[in-house]
């Protein structure tokens, strides 16, 4: 029985009408250089980049919420949490402006600062829509923290063209 109920746990992550395309990234280069991997699937489309080591669960899910923002506003959406400041060297840290309640406009975005750097303490956690102009930017972008291609920099060249969003979203990590 528990063996039955764990397999259909596992089958719920990724129902019967959803199809998937798998692509390689044949060399570690950074988060900036997997999503660039996509752009044969995705091309010209906004779409979103979920990633499976952040779990994050809320009453309405956390795409969900931000499909729904973006529905709304159409330019990209990050998914962001408040964390400690003794933290900011694990994430992508935004400078943002209030909106409305639980979401920012993005001024700024930077990977990994030093907790004495960092200009907020608003830390993007696995959850991002964008536009297909990130392509261009993450193409470009040079090498940044650890020497990796960063998503975060191709973000903080996409914001000096586009809008973008960043989404308090509402649940638990
Ligand atoms: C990646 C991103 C970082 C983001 C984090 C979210 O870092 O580069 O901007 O804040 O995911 O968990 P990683 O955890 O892969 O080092």
């Amino acid at each position: 029985e528990f063996r039955r109920v764990l397999f259909r746990s596992v089958q719920e992550v990724v129902p019967k009408h959803i199809n998937c395309i798998y692509i390689r990234q044949a060399e570690p280069l950074g988060l900036g250089h997997a999503v660039l991997c996509a752009l044969p699937v995705i091309q010209n489309e906004p779409f979103a980049v979920i990633l499976a080591d952040d779990l994050i669960e809320g009453e309405i899910a956390i795409m969900k919420q931000m499909v729904d923002v973006f529905a709304r506003h159409q330019c990209s959406v990050l998914g962001v949490q408040n964390v400690p400041r003794s933290q900011t060297r694990q994430y992508g840290i935004v400078s943002a402006s209030h909106v409305e309640a639980n979401l920012e406009q993005v001024h700024g975005i930077v990977e990994k600062p030093r907790p004495e750097d960092a200009p907020s303490t608003l830390a993007v956690v696995g959850r991002y829509i964008l536009t297909p102009r990130i392509f261009y930017h993450l193409a470009h972008v040079k090498p940044g923290a650890g020497g990796e291609i960063q998503l975060t920099d191709g973000i903080a060249a996409l914001l000096h063209e586009e809008k973008l969003l960043a989404h308090r979203f509402e649940g638990t990590r």
